[in-house]
């Protein structure tokens, strides 16, 4: 095995130095960059990133996998082959090397890094081989995030190309995401996939687990990880992985870092997440209380921001107040405060999270409203529950058109607000190469 192991190696190390060749003769970047898809079709509001995969004729092909910033590990549609070459990879599927049973990872990913909390998951076991190879692979758990469903994976080498940037433009050079290290993700069938977006053949990572992708880039890459969400399907957001500067078009010299308060990411128990320290929710002057040690949880697959009873009664008594003029409807699950909305939109208070040093996180109108109908917009806020784990979890509706820098290295979040008070928004970014 280790031999057929050194020759894929070397195989794949032959074709970083290709890319690493192109890279030294053009120009340098500060971070490399994918663009980011919204996708109405599934159940929910779901957003992924294009990244490339190389195919069975080594040929790399755009692969979008769902944005997870809480997900254990990186997973995907491929099929384990041991046969170095892939020469029997079938045409249009992506094959990389297996993980066997008996390596370090295998037993690491399982106990420390699964997806252990889903009840619904049940323990794995050693019994697939693959034909001709000998060993076990590495069968892992995987949990759906639109059925939340549980299906097995299997461990595997894997390999990871984004597009550089200067912070302007997307580069002409590939970049790998690894020189020498390769990635470990897990290779899943088209079953687990189900109630997926169209497109959409995996989820991608960007927690702070030992197997999620930030780990796998090289320095200072993997330090920041930007993210700025569009807020339709025909628009294009944009992810960074770089210290900046990132530049969103017209304003083609103001760094967008220029625009962010900064405040610490908290770590939860033994959670991969992300998490913020929320002391109160102000509307209009008047300020819901938040009570102290309760955890703010950001999520890339709740698709509205949740709030515990408590927190939620409160917000929508206040809002009900500030927005008396306006026409209530019945409301829209799952939201509890609809209006009539006139063809002109609506145009309400914002909605203040107040963060330590009194830092402030203002959701403005086209993230506090969602359009339901052509009459019917509701507040975009659901209600957790009275025992719900996080007191609040901010949904990506809430992040559409603000720009989120995930200092990865110092654990601070840098967060913009609403892009749009600064006549720009995430799908301002310009992905047309400078040659
Ligand atoms: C799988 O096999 C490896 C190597 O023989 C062993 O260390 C590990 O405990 C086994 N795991 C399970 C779940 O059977
Ligand atoms: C899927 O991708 C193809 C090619 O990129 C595109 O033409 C099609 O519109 C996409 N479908 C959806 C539902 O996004
Ligand atoms: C999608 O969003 C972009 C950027 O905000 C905007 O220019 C465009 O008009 C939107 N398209 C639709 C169909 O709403
Ligand atoms: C909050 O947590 C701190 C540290 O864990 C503890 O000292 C304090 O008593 C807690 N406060 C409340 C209101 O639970
Ligand atoms: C982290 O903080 C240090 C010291 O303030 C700073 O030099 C460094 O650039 C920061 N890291 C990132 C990724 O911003
Ligand atoms: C986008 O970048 C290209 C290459 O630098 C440039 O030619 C083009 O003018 C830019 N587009 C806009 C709208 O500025």
């Amino acid at each position: 095995m280790y031999v057929l192991l050194q020759l894929f190696f070397i195989v794949i190390a032959f074709i970083s130095l290709e890319h690493e060749a192109i890279t030294t003769h053009a120009q340098p970047y500060t971070s490399v960059v994918a663009p980011i898809t919204k996708h109405t079709d599934a159940a929910k509001p779901l957003y992924s990133v294009q990244v490339l995969s190389t195919d069975a004729n080594n040929q790399l092909s755009n692969e979008n996998l769902l944005i997870d910033i809480d997900a254990p590990f990186i997973w995907h549609k491929c099929i384990v082959h041991f046969d170095t070459y892939f020469t029997h990879c079938p045409p249009n599927e992506i094959c990389s090397y297996p993980v066997s049973c008996e390596e370090y990872q295998c037993t690491d990913v399982r106990t420390l890094y699964s997806y252990k909390k889903n009840p619904s998951c049940k323990p794995e076991t050693n019994s697939s081989t693959l034909p001709y190879w000998g060993y076990c692979t590495c069968p892992v758990n995987v949990v759906n995030p639109v059925t939340g469903s549980c299906s097995l994976a299997d461990l595997n080498y894997d390999a990871f190309t984004l597009i550089t940037s200067d912070g302007r433009n997307a580069g002409v050079d590939y970049f790998n995401s690894h020189y020498g290290v390769y990635p470990n993700a897990a290779c899943v069938p088209s079953s687990s996939l189900v109630s997926f977006p169209a497109n959409v053949s995996g989820v991608m990572a960007f927690s702070t687990s030992h197997y999620a992708l930030p780990i796998y880039l090289l320095s200072p890459l993997k330090n920041t990880l930007a993210l700025c969400f569009p807020s339709n399907s025909t628009a294009r957001g944009v992810l960074f992985f770089g210290t900046g500067p990132y530049y969103l078009l017209p304003q083609s010299n103001v760094d967008v870092r220029s625009y962010l308060s900064y405040t610490p990411l908290l770590k939860y128990q033994n959670s991969f997440g992300y998490f913020i320290s929320v002391n109160s929710i102000v509307i209009k002057k008047r300020s819901i209380n938040v009570p102290a040690n309760t955890t703010t949880k950001l999520s890339t697959i709740d698709p509205y921001t949740t709030l515990r009873t408590d927190i939620y009664n409160g917000v929508i008594k206040r809002f009900s107040m500030v927005t008396k003029r306006l026409r209530t409807v019945k409301p829209v699950a799952p939201f509890g405060l609809c209006f009539s909305a006139s063809t002109t939109g609506l145009k309400v208070p914002d909605i203040d999270f107040i963060l330590p040093d009194g830092k402030k996180w203002t959701i403005s109108t086209t993230n506090s409203i969602k359009q339901v109908t052509n009459e019917v917009a509701c507040l975009a806020f659901v209600d957790g529950g009275a025992t719900s784990e996080h007191a609040i979890v901010i949904g990506t509706f809430q992040f559409e058109d603000n720009f989120l820098e995930f200092d990865l290295q110092n654990s601070t979040l840098g967060f913009s607000s609403s892009l749009l008070l600064k006549k720009t928004s995430c799908a301002n970014f310009n992905f047309t190469s400078k040659l």
